[in-house]
């Protein structure tokens, strides 16, 4: 394997030899607390893509459970889909053992390609897991519509009713943001592969179903990644007509430099961790009991972080991304140096 960028604590390579079967723990870091992060079921090109793939949502997962102030550190896991056929409960077992063997430094939770079901099995063997039939989504939406509302508000907007607004995504985050941002009189045109799905949730909510083809190109005030990772790279980012950018998907920057190109073209650019929070915020909640009440004016606290974040990248001009990363780093310190302070 050639060498993948790791500065995180713990990266674990598990190996199955009779099932056929890999996996990566990446364990980024867990000063805030045991490492939470999704496991994801997934094919990949190489080992080598996998690998990369966990370390960087690992440590994406850190900066997102320490800019939300959130007591966990941050992880990511992908298990390798075979090619061949692979007996998924034994699959599951095997990945579960993998996970108690970390004694309860890494807590696993839903992700691309696995199911409540699947974490339920986990907890079987691993000592701790994020497992609740509740959708995060919607709180991950109500999250990102109060990040877009800082934005414009940043901007000199003080309201989001006729907005132009960009979705990408019809899924479970992107419809019930389009749902959600219409409540508010934003013009809403959403775009998925799925022209049905698109078409379906446009009708539903009174937006526009537009070409996925066209989404990035399309004049507005705020594009919303609510989609697929790395959705901006040093091509696509040239052609976008808007504003802001500040979606749901992980990962929406292909490349770190590409902040640079976004504040270089005057687009505000709302750092996908620091938005997309409210699924991490609401499995939080959920273990320590809180009702929805409490849990709506957690969420809501992600446009004042965004408030803020954006208020300091002006004052110290630098890039919004940095202000976040600060802002989580800034935590993950605090927490270094109480510790090693004497009992
Ligand atoms: P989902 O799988 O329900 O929806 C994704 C939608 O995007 C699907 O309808 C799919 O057809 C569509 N899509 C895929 N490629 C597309 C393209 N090129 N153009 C237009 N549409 C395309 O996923 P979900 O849960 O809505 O998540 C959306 C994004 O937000 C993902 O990147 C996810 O990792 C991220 N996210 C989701 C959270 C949640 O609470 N569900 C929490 C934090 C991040």
């Amino acid at each position: 394997m050639h060498e993948v960028s790791w500065a995180g604590e713990r990266l674990i390579l598990c190996n199955d030899r009779e099932l056929g079967v890999r996996a990566a723990i990446a364990i980024d870091d867990t000063t805030l607390g045991p490492a939470l992060g999704g496991v994801r079921f997934a094919a990949y090109e190489s080992e080598r893509r996998a690998v990369e793939e966990a370390v960087r949502l690992a440590a994406g997962m850190t900066l997102k459970n320490a800019a939300a102030g959130l007591p966990f550190g941050g992880a990511k896991s992908v298990i390798l889909k075979p090619g061949n056929a692979v007996d998924r409960a034994a699959l599951i077992r095997w990945f579960a053992a993998n996970v108690a063997l970390l004694d309860g430094a890494y807590i696993p939770g839903v992700d691309v390609g696995t199911s409540v079901a699947d974490l339920a099995e986990i907890a079987n063997l691993a000592r701790d897991v994020a497992c609740h039939e509740e959708d995060p989504s919607p709180w991950t939406a109500l999250g990102v519509l109060e990040g877009i509302r800082a934005a414009l508000g940043f901007l000199g907007y003080d309201s989001l009713s006729g907005r132009r607004i960009v979705v990408q995504g019809a899924g479970h985050v992107g419809a019930e943001l389009a749902r959600q941002l219409r409540q508010e009189g934003a013009a809403v045109q959403l775009a998925d592969i799925d022209a049905g799905r698109a078409a379906a949730v446009a009708a539903s909510i009174g937006a526009e179903a537009i070409d996925p083809a066209q989404v990035l190109g399309r004049e507005c005030d705020v594009f919303a990644p609510c989609a697929m990772a790395r959705v901006l790279d040093a091509d696509s980012v040239r052609t976008l007509r808007c504003k802001v950018v500040a979606g749901a998907a992980n990962d929406t920057l292909a490349t770190p430099e590409i902040a640079q190109e976004l504040a270089a073209r005057g687009i505000l650019y709302v750092p996908d961790f620091l938005v997309n929070a409210g699924g991490v915020i609401q499995i939080h909640g959920l273990r320590e009991g809180w009702g929805d009440e409490q849990l709506r004016l957690a969420v809501l606290q992600i446009g004042a972080r965004v408030g803020a974040v954006l208020d300091t990248a002006r004052r110290e001009s630098s890039l919004p991304v940095e202000a976040a990363e600060a802002l989580a780093n800034e935590a993950i310190a605090a927490r270094r140096a109480l510790a090693a302070r004497p009992a």
